[in-house]
């Protein structure tokens, strides 16, 4: 910015570097989800919503209408470890700070419901593998086996080839030619989408879900940020709610959710609280940084949304009473 203009923007009195960033007006009911295939998330997170409904039968019904869909990234159709076992992590978390998690869950269809139960049933917050099977049994959600997608079988074989037994560098979108594009790596590897959505109700409580068959081809037992309340997701009633997508080990390293929300605490927009997790992130490692994705996506109380992401490529959906589209996010590198 040259003399002149930063002048005449001090004249106005603003400064160069307090620019507001994105962030649409208030609104309430809203919806936001990660990706794409959020859209068809949030329709069904609408539906309550959209009946003066609460925000946590929102995102739980929007997280199980994608598990149901056994696509390739959540659910019992999911990526499979390495050892082609499909493990899936969720959680949920409402206004009141209640919060219920699994993670390493095989064999059941709807891991954001157990992690509702997780949270209204138990003193606990989060479950894991064996136990958090037996707990789903026991309340009533039957066994399933996995049923890979066609992608995910696809991109099981192919990956076997190899057999490098290491998860694969997850860079959402790397290949792809447009900001919808179906999400490819280089070498033609599809990445998964975690599916995270947070909404505010009309009587304005915040709540959040996310749920996914995590990392492809991870190692098995590995847990990404998607069960861990703070890392994949946040919710703080008085301020907005977060959730995340992308190398769950970065998140976690940064409690990235979390963090989100206390810079929207101290007063910045959703997009520059995203944007300020994101540079934590690079700066900790801005060489790795340049081979990885993670996108953060924000709500605030006022229904305020934004996001941001480290890599071109990521993109999140919004439903309220004033529009039902997809966003492209804004990033760093
Ligand atoms: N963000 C999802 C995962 O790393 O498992």
């Amino acid at each position: 910015m040259n003399r002149k203009k930063f002048l005449q923007l001090s004249s106005l009195g603003l400064s160069a570097v307090s620019l507001p960033s994105f962030s649409p007006s208030a609104q309430k009911p809203i919806v936001i989800s990660t990706w794409d295939s959020g859209m068809a998330v949030n329709a069904a997170a609408w539906d309550i919503l959209s009946a003066n409904g609460k925000s946590v039968d929102a995102v739980e019904e929007g997280a199980r209408h994608i598990e149901n869909e056994l696509n390739c990234c959540v659910g019992l159709g999911g990526y499979p470890d390495r050892d082609g076992i499909v493990t899936l992590d969720a959680c949920i978390m409402d206004e009141h700070a209640n919060c219920g998690a699994v993670a390493g869950l095989e064999q059941i269809r709807h891991p954001v419901s157990v992690a509702r139960k997780v949270m209204e049933k138990t003193p606990h917050v989060i479950l894991v593998g064996n136990g958090a099977q037996q707990f789903a049994i026991e309340n009533g959600f039957p066994k399933e086996p996995a049923k890979l997608s066609d992608d995910a079988e696809h991109a099981y074989r192919d990956w076997l080839k190899k057999s490098t037994y290491s998860p694969v560098i997850n860079i959402e979108n790397k290949k792809q030619n447009g900001p919808f594009a179906p999400n490819f790596f280089d070498d033609g590897t599809p990445n998964h989408d975690t599916m995270g959505l947070v909404a505010l109700d009309a009587s304005g409580d915040l709540s959040g879900a996310v749920t996914t068959s995590g990392m492809a081809f991870k190692v098995h037992g590995r847990v990404g940020d998607s069960p861990i309340i703070g890392a994949g997701l946040f919710v703080d009633n008085e301020v907005g709610a977060a959730t995340s997508s992308g190398v769950g080990e970065e998140v976690i390293r940064i409690c990235g959710t979390h963090l989100v929300v206390e810079f929207m605490r101290q007063g910045m927009s959703p997009e520059q609280a995203c944007k300020k997790a994101v540079e934590r992130i690079v700066k900790r490692d801005p060489v790795k940084a340049k081979t990885l994705q993670v996108g953060f996506l924000a709500l605030n109380k006022k229904g305020q949304y934004g996001a941001y992401a480290i890599q071109k490529g990521f993109v999140y959906s919004v439903r309220s009473g004033s529009e039902n589209k997809i966003h492209p996010s804004k990033f760093l590198i």
